[in-house]
């Protein structure tokens, strides 16, 4: 594959490659100090960001770099954004310096496939609008399977704001393409109704946490996203994590090997308590660390990497 604009760009080989190469790379370069490796020696990555992000820009920048590619980091803000130019002459601009991969977050949802007409080097969504998160899902199931290890069967449960969640969304299409089955939970106002039938077969929706704790092998929290929300639609704070937070009480309903995700940013107290966050069964800072690997892995490839 030449981009990586959406989860569905990955067939289940594709996908499987990423995670067993990311774990190669995690062999290579981990441990006490992080080794870089001369594999894109000459390239340039781009880190284009016109939303905020802490994760996944840092994660990129780092992953590139542990690669040894060239990284320009564009960020919109002090940019000639201000100005009134456009994504497409942005992109151009960068083109003309010479880039191999743009990796992009954009606050319009398909703002990576317009790109990937506009410019020669691959494309790497690192998150649109309300649309995809595909690198988020792709060390989502890397660290799945790092500490259950296996994806297909695996019961995941993906709780909370659903509807604004590009995260859900990858992860929806890659764990229904690796086997994983995969249960939405949330308040009805939250979970878009169509959302089975555009995304797939291998899901379920419930409105009823606690009814399928049980049976989960992994339960990932959803940020709230406030910035993006209709008073009119939400439940309260205190309601909201009265029905859909994960507390210790909660966190004592699954079955031992169960785990607990949080892409981050969280709203701690709301969508996850602290008790849980910080609880050995919480993957939270480990899918930090294993984003770097599955992001050098994504580019490695992407880039023909020797
Ligand atoms: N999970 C995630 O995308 O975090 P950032 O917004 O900090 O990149």
């Amino acid at each position: 594959i030449r981009h990586l604009r959406e989860a569905g760009d990955l067939d289940a080989a594709d996908a499987t490659l990423i995670l067993d190469t990311a774990r190669e790379l995690a062999r290579l370069t981990g441990g006490r100090e992080v080794k870089k490796l001369p594999t894109l020696r000459g390239r340039t990555v781009v880190n284009l960001f016109y939303e905020d992000s802490t994760r996944t820009r840092i994660s990129f920048e780092a992953a590139a770099k542990r690669l040894s590619a060239d990284v320009i980091n564009f960020s919109a803000k002090g940019s000639s954004v201000s100005k009134g130019e456009s994504l497409k002459d942005t992109a151009l601009t960068l083109q003309a310096m010479g880039a191999d991969a743009v990796v992009v977050r954009h606050g319009a949802s398909g703002a990576p496939h317009r790109l990937a007409n506009w410019v020669d080097g691959s494309v790497v969504n690192a998150g649109d609008g309300t649309h995809e998160h595909p690198t988020q899902a792709l060390l989502d199931a890397f660290t799945m399977r790092e500490r259950l290890g296996r994806l297909a069967g695996l019961n995941v449960t993906i709780v909370g704001d659903v509807l604004h969640s590009r995260v859900a969304r990858s992860n929806v299409v890659l764990l229904n393409t690796l086997g994983a089955k995969v249960t939405l939970v949330g308040p009805p106002t939250l979970i878009p109704v169509d959302i089975a039938s555009a995304l797939g077969s291998g899901m379920t929706v419930s409105y009823d946490l606690d009814a399928v704790l049980p049976a989960s092998d992994v339960v990932m929290m959803l940020r709230v996203q406030t910035e993006r929300m209709n008073a009119s639609y939400f439940p309260s704070a205190r309601e909201y994590s009265r029905r859909y937070g994960m507390d210790g009480a909660r966190m004592r309903r699954l079955p031992e090997h169960a785990i607990v995700m949080h892409p981050g940013p969280m709203n701690r107290g709301m969508e996850i308590s602290p008790e849980v966050a910080d609880s050995p069964r919480s993957t939270i800072v480990e899918q930090v660390a294993n984003g770097v690997s599955v992001r050098m892995a994504v580019l490695y490839l992407l880039l023909g990497g020797k």
